[in-house]
């Protein structure tokens, strides 16, 4: 059996994996256009990677302007089994403190509806389950590399997705807030249902950079102090991706590889091959 692959979506302050062998940039199309950048793929212990910046080298696009079917496309082309998301979050709760790891389990969706979310529709009608959004045994892996690489990590969170560009208002933040959440992003909602439809594992390490605009001793969340906690813990993001990856060259025994094999209601002789 071939050797799984592994894809990283890189956010904020992650646009390669240092360590990688045997490295090659690989430009791709897709039916939903162009991916944000060129996928690099290498070795990284033997095992292969496949590398995308999520907002391109340079960091050139906004959350809303991500084309994230393209992203998971090109990912699917290119025989990845499971994704690592690796993303900047602002912490929802006291005692997620900036710099720590979060593994969350859960999403919430407040995006405004701008974005492409699904592969399904032109013809084609499917509704595959979302109910569980993160794979669990990626989850689990990420969790236990991001233990053993020194950072404090919370085990499971719900993550809420806004649209951005701006951070929210503090009325929002309280309200998100007395909702429960953990921790909030600009990105992950659309990964994880494309990734689901395409049945790829997704799981994410959330690096807490800030406590958003609701706690009272702490400034308001500002580009200059998320990019300052990200530089001081990059190192670590890597380090976990390592230890990761060394844990996933097996197959996967979980059930995403198999998402769509009731989640069709197309008559399958009016689906083009
Ligand atoms: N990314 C990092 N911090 C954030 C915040 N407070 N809100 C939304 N996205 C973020």
């Amino acid at each position: 059996m071939a050797q799984p692959v592994i894809g990283v979506i890189g956010g904020s302050g992650l646009y390669e994996i240092e360590q990688l062998t045997d490295i090659r940039e690989v430009v791709l199309d897709t039916p939903f256009g162009a991916p944000s950048d060129a996928y690099v793929t290498g070795l990284l212990d033997g095992v292969r990677m496949i590398f995308l910046p999520r907002h391109g080298r340079g960091h050139r696009l906004l959350p809303s302007e991500v084309n994230y079917r393209a992203n998971i496309h090109g990912m699917k082309q290119l025989g990845v089994e499971r994704i690592i998301s690796v993303s900047a979050v602002g912490s929802m709760k006291e005692e997620i403190v900036p710099g720590h790891i979060v593994i969350p389990d859960q999403f919430f969706d407040r995006t405004q509806g701008k974005r492409a979310s699904t592969f399904f529709g032109e013809g084609v009608v499917g509704h595959v389950q979302f109910a569980d959004p993160v794979c669990a045994d990626l989850a689990a892996v990420l969790y236990d590399a991001a233990v053993a690489a020194g950072a404090v990590a919370h085990k499971g969170g719900t993550y809420i997705c806004i649209e951005g560009p701006n951070f929210s208002t503090r009325a929002e933040s309280n309200i998100y807030r007395s909702w429960g959440v953990d921790v909030i992003g600009m990105t992950n909602i659309p990964e994880a249902r494309l990734a689901r439809e395409a049945e790829i594992c997704y799981a994410t390490v959330a690096l807490a950079t800030d406590y958003d605009c609701w706690h009272a001793e702490h400034e308001d969340v500002s580009i200059e102090a998320v990019l300052a906690i990200i530089e001081h813990n990059v190192a670590t993001a890597r380090d976990i991706i390592r230890r990761a990856a060394r844990q996933l060259a097996t197959p996967r025994d979980c059930g995403c590889g198999e998402a769509l094999k009731y989640a069709i209601m197309t008559q399958r002789d009016r689906i083009p091959e």
